[in-house]
């Protein structure tokens, strides 16, 4: 049986390219669980493997997409049963196992949450590996202590996959939301969110050289990396938290040890890709609870075809122009 799917190869000078071609189930890799993807999405890291980034995908010809949400064609694992409806998000789906952006997948069991009953699979997409980082960054603040007392939380990137559902989350969880954004459009977008103010990106990015600033937010869920991070540690209140989630401005970190020794900042990773599967199910479960945000999905979600995605989108989130999350219908 074929089907149609994002294709990605490297010719013999180096060069890489994309193409949607019609490939054969019996090439997928071998896994527990075929998988009829319905919705995929399109995340920073799918673009960094639609160009070419050895980093993310090391062999080529190779289909994108970390993330998955559809229903089972055939298992052979008891948990899971043909016609159910799943979800698949990292591990090393999109990565070096075919991904999303094709209509099958296959893959092992373990990497598989049943779909939550809150959302629908659209719904789920449009949260994505996005929003279950966003989600994590908050529940790793939380069990260090924080809460909406203490004062407002800063999101940078705000517009974007990450940046839109932390904005969502923090403010359905009660959080007064600083929204950074390099967008000036985009007041009213941040706003629907839940975003109290916004700023722009130079408003965390101090030049000053000062190891340490007047404390303004209680903590922050960063995207960019860099200098940006190192001013959200150096302005965070006593015994704050910072998240570093993401590297669209750069992975370096040039920081001194002031923001840690004397205010008692402390500094979280999320790396939601590898994350155990028992945790995905605890942040999935918060997500269908008390930070449910189901009413803010459709302003967030963009649906698009396979094509779209292929022409225009990929090299847009690349660009750093990319608003919400793009949403890929593998049936159109
Ligand atoms: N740790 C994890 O598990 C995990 C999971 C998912 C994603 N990530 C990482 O998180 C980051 C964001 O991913 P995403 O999918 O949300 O990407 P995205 O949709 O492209 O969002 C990134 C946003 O960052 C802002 N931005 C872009 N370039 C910038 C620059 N040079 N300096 C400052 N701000 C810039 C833009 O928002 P504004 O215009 O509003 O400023 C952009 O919309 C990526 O680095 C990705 O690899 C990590």
């Amino acid at each position: 049986m074929s089907f149609k799917a994002l294709w990605i190869t490297e010719t013999a000078d180096g060069k890489i390219e994309r193409n949607i071609i019609e490939r054969n189930i019996d090439d997928l890799p071998p896994g527990e669980v075929l998988i009829r993807v319905q919705y995929s999405a399109l995340n920073y890291k799918d673009a960094l493997s639609a160009t070419g980034n050895k980093g993310v995908t090391k062999k080529y010809p190779h289909t994108p997409g970390i993330d998955a949400a559809g229903i089972v064609e055939l298992s052979r694992h008891e948990d899971f049963g043909t016609g159910e409806e799943i979800l698949v998000t990292g591990y090393d789906l999109g990565m070096n196992t075919a991904g999303g952006f094709g209509q099958f997948i296959r893959v092992p069991a373990a990497w598989i949450i049943k779909k939550p009953t809150s959302y629908s699979l659209r719904e789920l997409m449009t949260i994505g590996t996005a929003g279950l980082t966003a989600a994590t960054a908050l529940h790793k603040m939380e069990l260090l202590g924080l809460n909406p007392t203490q004062g407002p939380i800063v999101v940078t990137g705000s517009t974007g996959g990450v940046g839109s559902l932390a904005v969502s989350i923090l403010s359905t969880a009660g959080y007064e939301v600083i929204a950074v954004s390099g967008k000036q459009q985009a007041w009213e977008y941040l706003q629907h969110l839940g975003a109290g103010r916004m700023e722009n990106r130079e408003w965390v990015n101090d030049t000053s050289g000062k190891p340490l600033l007047k404390p303004q937010w209680a903590g922050a869920i960063d995207t960019v990396g860099g200098n940006t991070l190192v001013t959200l540690l150096k302005g965070c209140k006593l015994e704050g938290c910072v998240a570093s989630t993401g590297l669209v401005g750069s992975p370096k970190l040039e920081t001194t040890v002031f923001p840690f020794i004397l205010n008692g900042v402390s500094l979280i990773g999320v790396g939601s890709a590898e994350m155990p599967i028992e945790t995905k199910r605890i942040i999935w479960d918060k997500l269908s609870n008390e930070w449910n945000i189901k009413d803010k999905l459709n302003a967030i979600g963009k649906e698009v075809s396979l094509e779209d995605l292929n022409t225009t989108y990929i090299d847009s989130i690349l660009r750093g122009n990319s608003m919400g999350r793009i949403v890929v219908n593998l049936n159109l």
